[in-house]
């Protein structure tokens, strides 16, 4: 791509002094692994000043909303080990060049991957920041080829209710479905995420891939991902279709449009204890400088 996101934190500003001084020893044990062994962290353009602690990894891993194993925050640490992650593909389809069921591994070996730390907070329930480890989407879909009508991406999650069993409930119109405009999915903000904390994603973070985009609330970012498709209309999206007046298309994080039933204006890291003190939610997750002029003209009240 002709440019690159500077990472805003250094692997040693994410983590943990323990974990940090292992890097090499946990490194070199990662790459021998195919899907998940995303090689090593990149430390570069580093140097900017850092606010924020990570989450712990127990944090990350044991407050989640995954529905296809309930609607519980607890619940898809319990059940999400039932879904098998290996092998897997990713069917990309629709308006590109080079249509075709990828297998992870052989996509994971072509991509020249380079590993960054984002930094990330979800306020649609709580608020996390999270070292990921994974690549931009804008790499992905340059080496599958975007075809010139092609102005949204869809996504989809695995549809197999034998291992996930929310699946068997209508709470949700299976499978799972998101959706970006191109322009969104090319900003070197979205990533395909496959690990965090330097390890293969755990189940219940959407292993083995899964979107992040940290800009927009949480539920954006659509786990366990097997099919991306090209698109020349706006693709429909799981929250849309459940409850089209609460949650539109875009999604950006937006503290002067409320949620109907709930106010939007103010977060709370979680892991910051609950005595801790709400913080006013920043428009676009703080990431205004980078991703406001996509939006450039736009009444972000109507397209929310
Ligand atoms: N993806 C799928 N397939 N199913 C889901 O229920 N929940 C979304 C999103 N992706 C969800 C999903 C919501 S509401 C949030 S807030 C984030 O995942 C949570 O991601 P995390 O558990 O890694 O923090």
């Amino acid at each position: 791509m002709a440019y690159r996101y500077k990472s805003d934190l250094s692997i040693r500003d994410v983590t943990p002094e323990s974990f940090f001084i292992n890097r090499r020893k946990l490194t070199l044990g990662f790459s021998a692994m195919a899907a998940g062994g995303l090689v090593g962290f990149n430390t570069a353009n580093s140097e900017e000043a850092v606010t924020e602690t990570p989450n712990t990894l127990e944090e990350i891993s044991g407050y989640n909303n995954y529905y296809e194993f309930g609607t519980g925050k607890g619940d898809p640490a319990k059940y999400a080990g039932a879904l098998t992650t290996e092998p897997w593909s990713v069917k990309i389809d629709g308006m590109v060049e080079n249509p075709g069921e990828y297998s992870l591994s052989d996509l994971l070996k072509k991509m020249v991957l380079e590993d960054r730390i984002y930094r990330f907070r979800c306020v649609e329930a709580w608020s996390m920041v999270i070292p990921w480890r994974g690549f931009e989407l804008a790499d992905l879909l340059e080496f599958v080829g975007v075809k010139k009508e092609t102005k949204y991406v869809a996504f989809e999650t695995l549809l197999r209710p034998e291992e996930m069993w929310g699946q068997k409930k209508n709470y949700l119109d299976w499978p799972y479905r998101e959706g970006l405009r191109l322009d969104e999915a090319l900003h070197p903000l979205s990533i395909m995420a496959t690990g965090l904390y330097g390890k293969a994603l755990p189940n219940q973070n959407g292993a083995p891939i899964r979107l992040v985009v940290p800009w927009k609330y949480g539920f954006k970012s659509i786990k366990s991902i097997v099919r991306i498709t090209l698109m020349e209309e706006q693709p429909r999206t799981s929250w849309s279709i459940a409850n089209p007046r609460e949650y539109g298309f875009y999604s950006n994080v937006n503290p002067a449009v409320d949620h109907p039933r709930w106010s939007q204006a103010s977060e709370r890291k979680i892991g910051s204890g609950f005595v801790a003190k709400r913080q006013p939610t920043l428009p676009f997750n703080g990431y205004g400088k980078e991703v406001a002029s996509l939006y450039e003209g736009m009444d972000l009240q109507a397209f929310y």
